[in-house]
């Protein structure tokens, strides 16, 4: 398989992007649709979910490559107002896989949680998931992971003004520490 050229922008978007989104989920591979969604489903599940699944208090992270979206974010503070838990989930396309995409996108998700005062965040994935598994423990700093269940505790669940400024530096200049992240790994040895 021919190595992308992983140029890419990380940031969040909005509602009016259902329709990338859709075509996003619909391209993944059958494996990654699985574990994605933690078992099989067909393509009307796919097109049903997103339209239901952009909601107002969601926030999402995409990963662009030339404008198309190959890398998804979600996360979905669960309950009522000012909810202290959330549910995370993840999806990148097969040739953009193991290049640190996934890690930049849980960082930003996680400072996104952290500012929004989120506690608990359930990652949306079975436990035997050993890569989303594997990413979780490299923020074992910032996240307590319970593997049985697949929950990570927000260490700092509080917002601080360097996270939030954080947030909205990496809002603005996203693009760069995308770039950084996916650099550095490029250059490791395989
Ligand atoms: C799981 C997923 C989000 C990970 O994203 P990714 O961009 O491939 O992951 P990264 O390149 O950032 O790698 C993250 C870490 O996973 C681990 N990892 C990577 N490949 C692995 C493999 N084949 N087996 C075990 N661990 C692996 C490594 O620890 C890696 O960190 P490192 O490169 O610093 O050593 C992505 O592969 C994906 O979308 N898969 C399909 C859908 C899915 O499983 N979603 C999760 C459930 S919601």
């Amino acid at each position: 398989m021919q190595e992308p050229i992983l140029q890419g922008v990380i940031r969040k978007f909005w509602i009016d992007r259902a329709g990338p989104y859709r075509d996003h989920l619909l391209r993944l591979d059958q494996e990654s649709r699985r574990n994605r969604f933690g078992g099989a489903v067909s393509d009307e599940f796919i097109v049903n979910y997103t339209e239901l699944s952009l909601g107002l208090d969601a926030v999402m992270h995409g990963f662009f490559v030339d404008g198309v979206l190959r890398g998804v974010a979600e996360l979905r503070p669960l309950g009522e107002e000012f909810a202290r838990e959330a549910e995370a989930a993840f999806s990148i396309e097969k040739p953009w896989q193991y290049h640190g995409v996934g890690s930049a996108l849980l960082e930003r998700t996680l400072l996104a949680a952290r500012n929004r005062g989120i506690k608990l965040l359930h990652m949306a994935c079975l436990a035997n998931n050993q890569r989303m598994v594997e990413l979780a423990r490299k923020f074992d700093a910032e996240l307590t992971f319970d593997f049985g269940s697949v929950v990570g505790e927000v260490e700092a669940p509080y917002p601080t003004p360097i996270s939030v400024w954080r947030e909205v530096v990496a809002d603005t200049h996203g693009f760069a520490t995308a770039m950084l992240d996916v650099q550095t790994r490029m250059l490791r040895p395989a």
